[in-house]
């Protein structure tokens, strides 16, 4: 079997098993005797707008109740500006290193998450990747282990990542709002609060400025809210379906993968948004997936 005809039936397996169908299939790409495909091209590909689709303005968006996460206050900032022009920690992160990134997340108090937390978690992943992926913030599987996303949500995450062939730190980078754990009184997982997202919103800008991606894909609210700032009362599927900027770099935003273990039925929605996304990361005049 040729590559592109193994990368074809690989992401046909992971499409399987995200219960996604049926698949896209190029009229050249060669049927596999593994995987049975549809024999005539079947478009599970929404048409999609143009990439270069403007920012969503808050106007824009419809004022109705975020579905997969309790309302958090936005960061009053824009990206990609600094939090605040008075943040002098802010100021230096914006200058550092990754090495220097990295001290400085592993000792941070910038805000109260950094007494529960066993370690901070920075991200992980190629760090000149094509594609960003943002989530929330690490739950306590990433607290013990010091990698985003590897709990359950991380395993559908890897998934989704397959699809589009990209598997886990080859061209991508998986990285949070926050870089410690959110605990909450009765000692579960939970959102970062606004003022947590803003306060780890420096580290979230000088790790783009460093990775420099081609594409973002914001993982749920949270990671919307602190990439694009905007109504925290919008909700996610008002975000979907457009390609938002931060600086010049194209976001998409679609639902966070926990989210999804909660709602198997928004998969096809997210897949659509990865769809998306692979467009804008084609026209950025990188490689297409
Ligand atoms: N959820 C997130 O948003 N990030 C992680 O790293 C793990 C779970």
């Amino acid at each position: 079997m040729t590559p592109a005809a193994t990368g074809v039936v690989r992401r046909a397996r992971f499409l399987q098993a995200l219960g996604i169908g049926p698949v896209w299939v190029p009229r050249q790409s060669v049927v596999s005797d593994e995987v049975p495909l549809p024999a005539t091209v079947a478009i599970a590909v929404p048409a999609v707008p143009p990439v270069a689709a403007p920012v969503v303005s808050k106007q824009d968006k419809a004022a109705s109740a975020w579905d997969d996460a309790p309302a958090v206050r936005a960061p009053a900032a824009a990206a990609p500006v600094l939090a605040s022009p008075v943040d002098e920690g802010a100021a230096a992160i914006a200058r550092m290193s990754w090495q220097e990134l990295e001290l400085a997340v592993a000792s941070c108090t910038r805000c109260a998450l950094c007494k529960n937390r066993k370690q901070a978690v920075l991200g992980a992943g190629d760090q000149k990747p094509g594609w960003l992926f943002v989530g929330e913030g690490p739950g306590h599987v990433e607290d013990q282990q010091g990698e985003p996303f590897v709990g359950p949500a991380g395993k559908l995450l890897d998934n989704m990542l397959l699809a589009l062939d990209l598997p886990r730190g080859e061209n991508n980078y998986l990285a949070n709002a926050v870089k410690c754990r959110p605990v909450g009184a009765d000692g579960k997982d939970r959102p970062p609060s606004a003022d947590e997202s803003a306060a780890c919103r420096p580290y979230l800008e000088r790790q783009i400025a460093l990775l420099q991606p081609a594409v973002i894909v914001a993982l749920g609210k949270v990671a919307a809210l602190s990439l694009l700032g905007g109504d925290p009362k919008i909700a996610v599927a008002a975000l979907r379906e457009h390609t938002h900027r931060y600086g010049s770099i194209p976001v998409v935003v679609t639902y966070h993968p926990a989210y999804l273990l909660r709602k198997p039925l928004d998969k096809a929605k997210s897949w659509r948004d990865l769809c998306l996304a692979a467009q804008a990361y084609a026209s950025d005049g990188t490689l297409a997936v």
